[in-house]
Order: C-alpha cells, then sequence, then structure tokens
C-alpha cells in the first residue's frame, strides 16, 4: 500500500472522528437556494477521492508539477465548481446517467453534476445521454411488454447480420421509463437473445457496479443535486433528437422542448446562476439567449463541428462568428485544444484553444478519464487523446494533460467521466471553476 493511500485513509479517520459521524450536513445547506458563487470552503461534507489521483501521480516522471502535485495529498480538499461530473460524474465504473454515477460524482468532489435532457413519448424529461440508447444503457430489451414499443425491436445476430435494436425514450411513457434499469453502456452484437445481447462494457470499466442503476427524471436529479450536501451547480444538456424522431415529434418542437429544459429549474425555483444549460444545436443556444438572458449568457455552446482535418479548420474560423452572436462558453472535445509540437514530444494549446482565447471564449472541455489506459490510445485512435497519441504512453501523462490544458489552454472547467482525477487537482491549484457574474 502506498503511502499516500495510507495517509487519505487515516485523513479519513481523523474526520469522522473530528466530526462523530461519517457524513455530516452543515448549517449552511439552508443556503441551497440561494444564487452562491461558489462551495463552501469548510463544508462538512467529507470528500472521498480514491486511490485514482495517487495512482496517477505515483506514475509521473519526475518534474516540478509531479512535486506540486504531491504536495497537496492531504488536502484540505473541497468541492470544485471546476470538476463537471460527466454523465453523473461517476461514470468510469457506474452506469452512466443514474443517482448512483451522480452520488460517485458528488462524493468525488464535483461541484457541477450533468443530466442529459430527453424527452418521452409523453413529454416528460428524463435523463439519458440519447434519446435512442435505451437498448445499450437500460433493461429494456429483457422487459417484453416496453421492447415490443421500440422503433427497432431486437432482432437476433444470424450468419450474415448482427444483433439489432433501437429503443428510444420518446417509444415510451416517464412511467414507464422510470421502471427501467440503468446499465453499463454496450451490447453484444453476436447476441441470439435479448439476456446476451445486454453484455458488451469495455474490459477497463467494470460491471461491479451493474446491478439496476436508479434511471432519473430531470425533476428527481434536481432534487438529488439540490439536496447534496455542500453547495453543488447543475449542467442539464439538450439533446438533439436523432434521424428516427424527427422533430416537430407529433407536433413538440425543439423550441417547445428547449423551453420545456429551462423551465423545470424555474418551476423548482433554482437560481439561473447555478444552471450551466448545454446544447450541440446552435438554435437551442441562440434561443436561451433571446428568451431565457439568465441562462443563455452562461450557455454551454458543445462543438463537435471539427472531427476532421478540414472541418476542424471551418471550426477554428467559426469562432469569431460564434462569441460576435453573444455566446460566452464554447464546449469543444478536448483533442481539439491540444497538439504536438513537430517532433511528436510536447503536449501545446492548438490553432482552436488559441483562437478561442483570441475572440474572448471561455472555455469547459470534455471529457476526462473516459478513454481507459494511455498505453492504448494510440493503437486504438481513442477520440480524446487522438491529436496528441503519438506522445503518450503511460497512465501518469494523464496530468501532464490536464496541467497544459489548464494551466496553458486555461480551461475554465472540465468534464470527468470520474471527477476525483480532476477535482484532486482543481483543489490543488486553487481553480475555481466558471463564475456565473461574469457572464453579461
Ligand atoms: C508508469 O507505469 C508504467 C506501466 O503502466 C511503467 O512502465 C512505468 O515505468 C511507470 N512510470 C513511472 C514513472 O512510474
Ligand atoms: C439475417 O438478419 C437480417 C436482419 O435481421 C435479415 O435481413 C436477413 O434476412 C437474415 N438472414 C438470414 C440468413 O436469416
Ligand atoms: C454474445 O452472444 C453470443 C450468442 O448468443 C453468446 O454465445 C456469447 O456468449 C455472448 N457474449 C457475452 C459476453 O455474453
Ligand atoms: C488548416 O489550417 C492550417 C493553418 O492555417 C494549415 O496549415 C492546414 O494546412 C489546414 N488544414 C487543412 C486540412 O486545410
Ligand atoms: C508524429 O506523429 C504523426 C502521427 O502519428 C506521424 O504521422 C508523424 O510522422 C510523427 N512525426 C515524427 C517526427 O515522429
Amino acid at each position: 500500500m502506498s503511502s499516500s493511500i495510507v495517509n487519505l485513509l487515516s485523513l479519513a479517520l481523523v474526520a469522522s472522528i473530528a466530526n462523530g459521524l461519517p457524513q455530516i450536513l452543515d448549517s449552511s445547506l439552508s443556503k441551497r437556494h440561494t444564487a452562491v458563487e461558489a462551495p463552501l470552503a469548510k463544508s462538512n461534507y467529507y470528500i472521498s477521492f480514491g486511490p485514482r489521483p495517487f495512482y496517477i501521480i505515483n506514475n509521473m516522471t519526475a518534474s516540478p508539477l509531479k512535486t506540486k502535485l504531491q504536495s497537496c495529498e492531504n488536502g484540505p480538499f473541497e468541492i470544485s465548481t471546476f470538476v463537471f461530473g460527466h454523465r453523473g460524474g461517476g461514470t468510469l465504473q457506474f452506469p452512466e446517467e443514474t443517482v448512483e454515477s451522480t452520488m460517485a460524482g458528488a462524493r468525488m468532489g464535483a461541484g457541477v453534476l450533468e443530466c442529459d435532457v430527453s424527452f418521452t413519448g409523453d413529454r416528460g424529461l428524463v435523463c439519458r445521454h440519447s434519446l435512442c440508447d435505451l437498448h445499450t444503457t437500460t433493461n429494456i430489451l429483457l422487459k417484453p411488454e416496453l421492447a415490443k414499443k421500440c422503433t427497432i425491436p431486437f432482432t437476433p445476430a444470424n450468419g450474415t447480420a448482427p444483433a439489432n435494436a433501437l429503443c428510444c425514450t420518446s417509444d415510451i411513457t416517464t412511467a414507464e421509463y422510470t421502471s427501467l434499469c440503468g446499465k453499463q453502456d454496450g451490447f453484444n452484437a453476436s447476441a441470439k437473445t435479448p439476456a446476451d445481447y445486454q453484455y458488451g462494457t469495455p474490459t477497463w470499466r467494470t460491471e461491479l457496479y451493474d446491478t439496476c442503476g436508479t434511471v432519473m427524471t430531470l425533476d428527481s436529479y434536481i432534487t438529488l443535486v439540490d439536496s447534496l450536501p455542500g453547495y453543488r451547480n447543475f449542467t442539464p444538456e439538450l439533446k438533439t433528437p436523432p434521424a428516427q424522431v424527427p422533430m416537430p415529434f407529433k407536433g413538440y418542437t425543439q423550441e417547445q422542448y428547449a423551453r420545456d429544459m429551462l423551465n423545470a429549474f424555474i418551476n423548482r425555483g433554482i437560481d439561473p446562476s447555478r444552471v450551466w444549460a448545454q446544447s450541440f444545436n446552435p438554435p437551442d443556444i441562440y434561443q436561451w439567449l433571446k428568451e431565457f438572458p439568465a441562462f443563455g449568457k452562461q450557455a454551454v455552446f458543445l462543438d463537435e463541428s471539427g472531427d476532421t482535418p478540414s472541418t476542424y479548420n471551418v471550426s477554428v474560423s467559426a469562432l469569431a462568428g460564434i462569441k460576435a452572436k453573444g455566446v460566452n462558453i464554447i464546449s469543444p472535445p478536448f483533442n481539439y485544444l491540444l497538439t504536438l509540437t513537430p517532433d511528436n514530444k510536447t503536449i501545446i494549446p492548438s490553432p482552436y484553444a488559441l483562437e478561442a482565447k483570441r475572440v474572448g471564449l471561455d472555455i469547459v472541455s470534455w471529457s476526462f478519464d473516459r478513454s481507459g489506459p494511455l498505453a492504448k490510445v494510440l493503437a486504438t485512435g481513442e477520440y480524446y487523446y487522438s491529436s496528441i497519441a503519438p506522445a503518450l504512453s503511460y497512465d501518469g501523462q494523464m496530468y501532464n494533460v490536464l496541467d497544459v490544458l489548464i494551466n496553458q489552454v486555461g480551461v475554465k472547467g472540465m468534464f470527468s467521466d470520474w471527477a476525483s482525477t480532476v477535482v484532486y487537482f482543481a483543489n490543488c491549484f486553487g481553480l475555481k471553476g466558471p463564475v456565473s457574474s461574469n457572464y453579461k
């Protein structure tokens, strides 16, 4: 057992003895509904990192960065609004978009927690990353009465075609949705039966917690996040329905869907300063700027328009126009923000990162710890590391990557699939995350 893990354990022990209880709620909870910017510095909520940050630090080569990160190992640590818990924030190990992933992200200190907002057949809003991923992220195919409602019901693999299915939140009611179990995203293309179809988790994730994740509606997510000890913010993402769910859907327009998502927060009395609404669909962002300016000024403009060398340049040249339309926060995947020096040895800010800074856009990027071991990212062409993979071969470099993103590119916030990896770093560098009052 490494010394840092021993220290963490003894820290936990000291914290729980001092508090008398393993988990304490403090009097500041009554401030939950006010527009406080930052988490409470000395919340008694114990943040638990687990071994991963220390594993990464131990695997770094000697450098001032390693020394700095080692110097922080005994805290103090606080909830960090720099960290946006991706699909909950415990998604490296827990089924995405569930109570369990959200609780894991919260416990690891993520100050902002995500719900991807999809709509159901009776126009309820629920947390699901894609309108049409229920066949791979829930047990719907194991429930015959719901499976038969799927846009494409299960068809088994045969000699020529893989197993197939397509199940959308819009295929079922909200009540039916809440009867599902969240599961690890994956499927078995060779499956002959719905039961066989359930498998397919990448080896570097785990099925340890794949035990019927609790699915959430947007409303139950708001209740959960608002009830957490300490101070937490929200990041709901409005989805763009796939071609199988053409909009308007039975009269339901994208514009109304965009309104309904923000009205859910307004109806619950959540201050807009706590809500970092995201969308990949530019009209949603421009609509919010016009109709809901308090949300729109800090809306997160998700950008995945530059995945190929030629479209990348178009994305870079579009940034000035996006800023000119009143957008304040741009949010690309982090491969867009990084590149290598010509010798492939040093990670540096990319043309996209430099242009975003030049035009005055703040950056929130995604998603850390979604990729498995760095030793494999070059061979597998892993998306998030695709622009820097020739320089990567061991996990200690994760913090070198984060260091360039934070201390050279200057990202204002970072999504993570395993919150503690970034919360540790954010605490060590005193990062506070984006501040609502900075946006006009
Ligand atoms: C990091 O881990 C790899 C194995 O994953 C090992 O080969 C390498 O020596 C380690 N580097 C350091 C600096 O500990
Ligand atoms: C295999 O399945 C596909 C798609 O379900 C179907 O179109 C095809 O006819 C099947 N082939 C055989 C040999 O059954
Ligand atoms: C995938 O499905 C095939 C066919 O039903 C089955 O033989 C195989 O065991 C399944 N794989 C897993 C990992 O369940
Ligand atoms: C993208 O822009 C850079 C810098 O202007 C240029 O060097 C590169 O050739 C361009 N790439 C493509 C595919 O157009
Ligand atoms: C850098 O990596 C790229 C992509 O793998 C490769 O095409 C190029 O030859 C490498 N350059 C050097 C100097 O190794």
